[in-house]
């Protein structure tokens, strides 16, 4: 069960420090809630430390004028390849993208490599299409910041990469057959959609997966939708769901979960030098490891 009392001091801390910027408790590092299900091979994670004891002095924020609204695009322009500084050794998403390796591995059909696997935001294309890419497979990542493929392309030449939001994305590839083996979502269906567009987005991936296939989803669970917030000193309108709308998002897109959990995680954005201390928080985290059943033939075929 989800410790709602520590879930709850998260997401109020998140929105103070959204709207208030005072100082806010910080919740317990170690605050994971983890439900393997029925049949789920994955272990629950512990949560992500925070800063180190004693951080370096942040450069000079190279955070954009605060109160421009940037569109999704230009927020990730923005930031940059840093972004990857800020999350690097996030263990929660490593575990994940695990996860998908081992199911993989398990899976004659992909065991040697070859599964087709679209990572939805890749940002700078580490660790995600990295990892699954060294794996053997093949691995398109997408993504509508060129400064976050520029980044993908030079430091994972044995994947591919294309400039598109993943809405146009879904609705080139939907007339096809179902192809892919996996998809992956990490942190990457937040700024610049709605919620409409969060639960319209997981359906129509889980439409392009096989049936047999994975979905692996991960973002910040705070209920909003088109939200104007600042992340990392850039204003931008957000939207995101619960952790239990996330979940029921997933198997309303007909994907059965094998694991949901909640944690906790501080960038390390300030080190970065994306943005000033203050303009840090804390971040609820929710991952979501969901399957495409395979469609039993009928009898009589
Ligand atoms: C928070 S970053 C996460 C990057 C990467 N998934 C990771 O975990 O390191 C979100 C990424 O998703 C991309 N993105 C945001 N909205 C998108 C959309 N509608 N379609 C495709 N990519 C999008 C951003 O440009 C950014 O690179």
């Amino acid at each position: 069960m989800i410790d709602f009392r520590h879930l709850l001091a998260t997401v109020l801390a998140f929105f103070n420090r959204l709207f208030h910027r005072g100082p806010t408790p910080a919740p317990a590092a170690d605050d994971v809630e983890a439900r393997p299900k029925s049949g789920g091979t994955a272990t629950p994670e512990t949560a992500s430390a925070s800063s180190p004891a004693t951080a370096p002095a942040a450069p000079e924020s190279a955070a954009p004028e605060p109160t421009t609204m940037l569109t999704a695009a230009e927020v990730f322009d923005s930031v940059g390849p840093a972004y990857e500084d800020a999350f690097t050794g996030l263990p929660t998403q490593a575990a994940a993208i695990d996860w998908l390796v081992q199911q993989l591995k398990a899976d004659p059909a992909t065991a040697q490599g070859g599964a087709k696997i679209v990572d939805v935001g890749c940002g700078t294309g580490r660790p995600t299409c990295s990892v699954l890419a060294d794996a053997g497979h093949s691995v398109t990542g997408i993504d509508i910041s060129e400064a976050m493929l520029a980044a993908a392309r030079t430091r994972v030449p044995n994947a591919q990469f294309e400039l598109i939001d993943v809405r146009a994305f879904i609705e080139r590839e939907k007339g096809q057959p179902a192809s892919l083996d996996a998809v992956t979502v990490f942190f990457s269906l937040i700024a610049g959609v709605t919620q409409d567009d969060i639960r319209l987005v997981l359906s129509g991936l889980a439409g392009l997966i096989k049936p047999g296939g994975y979905l692996v989803f991960s973002t910040v669970p705070i209920p909003i939708n088109n939200g104007p917030i600042k992340w990392m000193g850039r204003s931008v309108e957000v939207s995101s769901l619960s952790p239990e709308e996330g979940v029921a998002a997933v198997k309303a897109a007909g994907l059965e979960v094998k694991y949901d959990a909640v944690t906790t995680f501080k960038p390390r954005a300030a080190e970065a030098g994306i943005c000033q201390p203050d303009e840090v928080w804390e971040e609820p985290h929710l991952f979501v490891y969901a399957q495409k059943p395979v469609v039993a033939a009928s009898a009589s075929s």
